[in-house]
């Protein structure tokens, strides 16, 4: 029996859309709650340092009334360590963040900022939060993160999302299959996020070494017409089937 594969499903965009009217709907809560009855093992939210979806209240009612667990995904600031330390999430994922961006565009930075970043990440595991570096899938930045104290790499699955042509998505493929082996050797846990969709999960969820995949925008898309718990349940069951199948390379 191979190892189960946890979904944790992002419900940011549910909040695009009330930002997007200045209202009180649709709730985030009301996705993640929906999201755990299709089966998601863990909600996670960004909060961003300009609010643009997810709100401060947003982290504490999710946090006070799931029953999996919340991963908060945050900038490495000192006031959003203070923040976690406050709400106590499971697990923070440290994420770079650019106020011009669209989305989380790159893998943090921790080659050569070990000393800014280990301090934050040893205040986070002292509150009993694991930590989580997103990065992407390259051996410089796996060591880094072993080192700085995290326990964790969600490994950023963009550069494969967004490849276009099977040459181009089978090298960002190998690329993340060296990484989470890497990773894993180095004791630590892997996760991968960003860009999945139904159509691209498969070879992703395939690799073993996945513990995690953090997926929003395209459940939330896909929620637009089958509603959140069956976009949820659909997801876990592609993830599922491409475990049980293993990979096609
Ligand atoms: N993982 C991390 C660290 C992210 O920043 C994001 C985007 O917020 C995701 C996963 C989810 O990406 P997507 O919305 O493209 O599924």
């Amino acid at each position: 029996m191979k190892r189960a594969i946890r979904l944790g499903v992002n419900v940011d965009h549910v909040a695009t859309v009330r930002q997007a009217r200045g209202v009180d709907y649709p709730d985030p809560l009301e996705g993640a709650l929906a999201a755990e009855r299709g089966g998601a093992g863990g909600i996670t939210v960004h909060l961003r340092e300009d609010r643009r979806h997810i709100q401060d209240d947003d982290v504490l009612r999710i946090r006070a009334r799931i029953a999996t667990k919340l991963n908060l995904e945050m900038a490495a600031t000192e006031t959003m360590v203070a923040f976690a330390c406050k709400v106590r999430p499971a697990d923070v994922c440290v994420v770079p963040e650019k106020r011009e961006e669209l989305t989380t565009e790159g893998g943090l930075a921790v080659a050569g900022r070990e000393r800014v970043l280990a301090p934050l990440i040893a205040k986070l595991r002292d509150a009993g939060i694991n930590v989580s570096l997103f990065i992407e899938p390259d051996e410089r930045e796996i060591d880094a993160a072993a080192r700085v104290g995290a326990t964790v790499v969600e490994l950023h699955t963009g550069a494969y999302a967004n490849a276009r042509g099977d040459v181009a998505v089978a090298s960002e493929l190998a690329v993340l299959r060296r990484g989470a082996a890497h990773a894993e050797s180095c004791g630590l846990i892997v996760n991968g996020g960003h860009g999945l969709t139904l159509a691209n999960v498969a070879p992703i969820a395939a690799l073993a070494e996945m513990e995690e995949l953090n997926i929003g925008h395209s459940i939330v898309a896909r929620a637009l017409f089958v509603g959140m718990e069956a976009a949820t349940r659909e997801m876990l069951e592609a993830c599922r089937r491409a475990r049980e199948t293993g990979p096609a390379w």
